[in-house]
C-alpha cells in the first residue's frame, strides 16, 4: 500500500474534515496554528486516505509530541511509529522531544519506550474538551506523564 507521512498543507484540509465528525474542528484548528508557526500537524496517508496524526506542539521547550492518533483499523502497521519518526526528523536540530501519555494507555507508552523516550518523573493533569464518534462535546481529565528522547543519540526509525 502507498503510504506517506507529511506535515499538513492547506489543500489537505478538506479532505481530512471530510473523515472528521461533524463539529470536531481538529483539522481547522491544527492548520491555524500551522499558520502561525505554533505547531505542526503530521499526517499518514494510505491510498491518498488520512488514517492517522500527530501535532509537534512548537510552543513548548523542548518541542512536544500531542494527539498522536492512528485509526482503529490502521493500528498495528507501523503507522504511529512512522508519525514519531517524522516528528523526531523535524525536532532532531533542537537537540529533545517530549510527548505526554496518559497513566492509563499502556499501549501508547509502550511504544514511546520502545522508541527512546524516558520519564522525565513529571506529571501534569490535563482537562480537555472533544466530540466522540456521536457528534457529542464531551469534557475528560486525564494524568499524563511526560516522557523525553535526546535526539543527539541514535535515531529510532
Ligand atoms: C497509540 C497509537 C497511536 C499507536 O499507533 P499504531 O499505528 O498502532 O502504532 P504502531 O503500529 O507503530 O505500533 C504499535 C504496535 O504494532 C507493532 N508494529 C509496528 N509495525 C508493525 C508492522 N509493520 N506490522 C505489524 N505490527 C507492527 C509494533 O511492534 C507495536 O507494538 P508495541 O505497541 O507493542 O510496541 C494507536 O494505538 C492509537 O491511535 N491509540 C489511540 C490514541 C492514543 O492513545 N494516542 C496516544 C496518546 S499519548
Amino acid at each position: 500500500m502507498p503510504r506517506e507521512v507529511r506535515r499538513l498543507e492547506a489543500t489537505d484540509v478538506e479532505r481530512i474534515e471530510a473523515e472528521e465528525p461533524a463539529g470536531q474542528g481538529f483539522v481547522r484548528a491544527m492548520w491555524k496554528l500551522q499558520q502561525r508557526d505554533e505547531s505542526v500537524l503530521i499526517v499518514a496517508w494510505v491510498d491518498g486516505m488520512p488514517v492517522g496524526s500527530a501535532q509537534l506542539d512548537l510552543r513548548t521547550d523542548p518541542w512536544e509530541v500531542k494527539n498522536l492518533n492512528v485509526d482503529e483499523r490502521a493500528r498495528g502497521e507501523g503507522i504511529g511509529t512512522a508519525l514519531m519518526a517524522e516528528a523526531e526528523r523535524l525536532a532532531a536540530p533542537s537537540g529533545r522531544l517530549s510527548v505526554g501519555v496518559g497513566v492509563d494507555n499502556p499501549r501508547a507508552r509502550a511504544l514511546y519506550e520502545r522508541l527512546g523516550f524516558r520519564p522525565t518523573g513529571q506529571e501534569s493533569a490535563t482537562t480537555y474538551e472533544y466530540v466522540d464518534e456521536r457528534g457529542v462535546r464531551r469534557t475528560a481529565t486525564e494524568t499524563d506523564v511526560l516522557l523525553m528522547k535526546d535526539l543527539a543519540a541514535a535515531p529510532s526509525a
